[in-house]
This record gives C-alpha cells, structure tokens and sequence, in this order.
C-alpha cells in the first residue's frame, strides 16, 4: 500500500484560440482507483483525457506524475523519448474507436505481442504464449490470433485493444468512451470484463463517459463537467444518489427517465 497518489493535476486550462476546451480543473488519482468524467457533448472530457495523458499540451496548468522509482515528474517536462517510454510501459490509452489503438492489419497475437517486444521482450515462444493467454483473458479464443483485426466484430477489437493495452502491466489506463460505439448487450459484458480486469490488476484509470451507467459500474470518483468546468466531483455513489449541483440533477434525472 501506498500513502501518496499516482497523478496529480493542478489547475489545467486548455483553449483552442478563444474557445474554451476545459478550465482549471484539479485532482488526484490514487493507485488502483478509477475516476470517471461525465458531462454532455462538448463538456471538455477529451480535452481533459488528452492533456492529461500528454496527447495535448494544455495552455496552463501542471500534471505530475509518481513513477514507479517514488519520484514525481512534471510530464509536461520530461523530454519526449521518456514521454514515450512511459506511455508504452506505464500507460494504457483506450481508444473510443478500436481502429485508432489497434494495427488493423496485423494479426491479433502481434497486436498484443508487439507491446511486450517495445518493453524488450525478444523470446517468441514466451510473447506467443502470452498473447494467447491475453486473448483468453478478454475472451477472443485461441485459434483467432493470426487472425486480423478487421475480421473482427466491434466488441472483439475493442477487447482486443484492451488486450494490448494490459499486457505490459500498465499501472494508469486512459479511456475515452470504452464501449462507446458499441451496442448494448456487448456494451453490458465488455464493461463487466473491464470492471474484472481493472479490479484484478489494481489498475488506476480515468474514464471518460457520457454514460452515468458506465460510470456508475467502473468507476470509484467520478467529475462531472459542464462546458469545461467541473461542476461536481465526489465519490460516485455519492454523486449519482445525492448530485448537489443543479447541473448533475439534471443529468441524473434525465437519465433515469431514459
Ligand atoms: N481541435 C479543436 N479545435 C477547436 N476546438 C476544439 C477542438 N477540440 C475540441 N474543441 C472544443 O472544445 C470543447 C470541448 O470539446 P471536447 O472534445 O473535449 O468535448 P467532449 O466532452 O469530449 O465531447 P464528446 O462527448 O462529444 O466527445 C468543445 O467546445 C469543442 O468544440
Ligand atoms: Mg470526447
């Protein structure tokens, strides 16, 4: 256990020439604790998922980040090799669209397998042995893995990206709208494999949604953004039972009218 959290953001503003993408928002991140941001379209999520994973430079603010040595690292200061680093061991990142985190046309087990070869792994045997095991673990069977991503269905490639995004034994995974394209009966089981998963490794994560459900189901803290400003931010059984902010009534009982 550890007394001191994983990433901590402080006072991030990002805005696209006069529009405003996301304002001052703060927070920390513990190890093993996943933090969902809601809020409507345009809300600022993405914004925020991307600065803080170093995809976007913010206009102002600073993240820092505890590695794995104990020592905290402004990210925005680390020179881009180490950024890079970090990003393939340290980090996941789930895309919204399978496509934009998968090599579609290359086989599945090289999908997974080539992450462990960027860590240094060089042993066939063993990265085919793991990928198998990987593809079991998010539920793709076996004699799939020469196959390519696109002769996959939606629900598989995304749990194929999953996939190759945990085998490195990340300890921090970004999510922009995991299940977002996807239809509700796969939506349902992919988001009870990810809670599996997550809870499992002891995984931290920062989940972007527009689905209270979805957050509901993962997350532990949730946000809840209003044209770029957090409007609310507590525990999210707290949030969703007991939404303070006139804005979070609003999208709780819009939902549940749903
Ligand atoms: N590249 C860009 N250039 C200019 N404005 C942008 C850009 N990206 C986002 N914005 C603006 O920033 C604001 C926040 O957008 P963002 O994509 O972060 O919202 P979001 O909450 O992720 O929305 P969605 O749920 O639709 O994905 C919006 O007003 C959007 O128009
Ligand atoms: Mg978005």
């Amino acid at each position: 256990m550890t007394d001191e959290p994983l990433l901590r953001v402080t006072s991030l503003s990002k805005s696209y020439g006069a529009r405003r993408g996301c304002e001052n928002v703060s927070f920390e991140l513990w190890p093993g604790e996943v933090l969902a941001v809601v809020g409507e379209s345009g809300s600022g999520k993405t914004t925020l998922l991307n600065c803080v994973s170093t995809r976007l430079p913010p206009s102002s603010g600073l993240v820092s980040y505890r590695m794995r040595d104990g020592q905290w690292r402004d990210l925005y200061r680390m020179s881009e090799a180490e950024r890079r680093f970090l990003m393939r061991t340290d980090w996941g990142f789930v895309h919204q669209n399978p496509a934009d985190g998968l090599r579609m046309s290359v086989s599945a087990g090289a999908n997974v397998g080539e992450r462990l070869m960027a860590v240094g792994d060089r042993h066939y045997g063993r990265i085919r042995e793991t990928a198998i095991d990987w593809l079991g673990r998010v539920e793709i069977s076996a004699d799939r893995i020469d196959d390519q991503p696109r002769a996959f269905s939606g629900g598989m490639r995304q749990r194929l990206q999953i996939a190759r995004n945990l085998v490195t034994g990340p300890r921090l995974v970004f999510m922009d709208e995991p299940t977002g394209g996807l239809d509700v009966s796969v939506q349902a089981r992919l988001l009870d494999l990810l809670r599996g998963l997550v809870s499992d490794l002891g995984l931290a994560a920062v989940v972007v949604t527009h689905d209270l459900a979805v957050a509901r189901l993962l997350s532990h803290r949730m946000m809840v953004m209003k044209d770029g400003v957090v409007v609310e931010h507590g525990l999210t059984d707290r949030v969703l039972d007991d939404p303070r902010a006139p804005y979070t009534q609003l999208l709780v009982s819009s939902i549940l009218q749903v």
